[in-house]
């Protein structure tokens, strides 16, 4: 694959962990589990691959009104993963950055995101960009409100700039594991030219192998933008 074809930013709807401990008769725990260990090493094969942004759907704002006894168990993943996983991050220079309502997450977890911004701030390698409390519509109208409260009328990219995502490119390539042929409210504008890739692979089961395959695919596309 020659550098051309590689996208530069990939996106990923990480599903299915319910149900691939459905499948094997665990609880669901057992699934978010499994997805978190995936997520980490698939990050670094995303990296090791050459892309240079990656954003990850962990948990949407609608997710929130899942069980707390569910809710709590993320949580709990996150607290034991996510800091050791930032001290990764900045040895490889990858700055990460939560996007997201904060103000719907516990507040140790606040904090643990704060940290873990910062430590990473100054990654030049790549970005990687986590989405919790994430909700593509949210993310619009908070922007909208921003450009209101501005005063004035503004551009596309004036609004890209508005948004969670901050002046970052759009992502080039959407995968969604997990069967489901939808956005589920992720980003929403940032995805009008994104080429989606839809796999019945749940999430846990998303291998490197899995990932080339996506990136194969995504090579042979023709991306007009429109244009003849
Ligand atoms: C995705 O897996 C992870 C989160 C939304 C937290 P699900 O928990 O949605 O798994 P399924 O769709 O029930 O299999
Ligand atoms: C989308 O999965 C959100 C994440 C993977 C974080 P859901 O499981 O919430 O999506 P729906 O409910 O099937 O649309
Ligand atoms: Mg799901």
């Amino acid at each position: 694959m020659d550098e051309h074809d590689l996208p530069r930013h990939v996106a990923v709807i990480m599903d299915g962990n319910g149900r691939w401990a459905k499948k094997r008769l665990l609880p669901r725990a057992a699934g978010h589990r499994a997805g978190m260990n995936r997520m980490i090493g698939l990050a670094e094969h995303i990296f090791a691959r050459g892309v240079k942004i990656c954003t990850l759907f962990a948990l949407s704002t609608e997710n929130l009104s899942r069980p707390a006894q569910e809710l709590d168990g993320l949580y709990a993943l996150f607290r034991e993963y996510f800091p050791k996983n930032a001290r990764t991050l900045r040895e490889k220079s990858i700055a990460l950055k939560v996007i997201g309502d904060r103000s719907l997450l516990p507040a140790d977890v606040v904090s643990l995101i704060e940290e873990g911004e910062a430590l990473t701030a100054g990654g030049r390698a790549g970005l990687m960009q986590l989405a919790i409390g994430y909700g593509g519509r949210q993310d619009i109208l908070s922007a909208v409100n921003r450009a209101v409260r501005g005063g004035k009328e503004v551009t596309q990219q004036e609004f890209s700039c508005l948004l969670s995502t901050g002046g970052v490119p759009d992502p080039d390539l959407l995968i969604r594991t997990g069967k489901e042929l939808r956005l589920s409210n992720f980003l929403l504008w940032q995805t009008a030219y994104s080429e989606l890739y839809f796999t019945d692979v749940l999430f846990p089961d998303f291998t490197d192998k899995e990932l080339d395959k996506a990136l194969e695919a995504y090579a042979r596309r023709e991306r007009r933008f429109g244009k003849v």
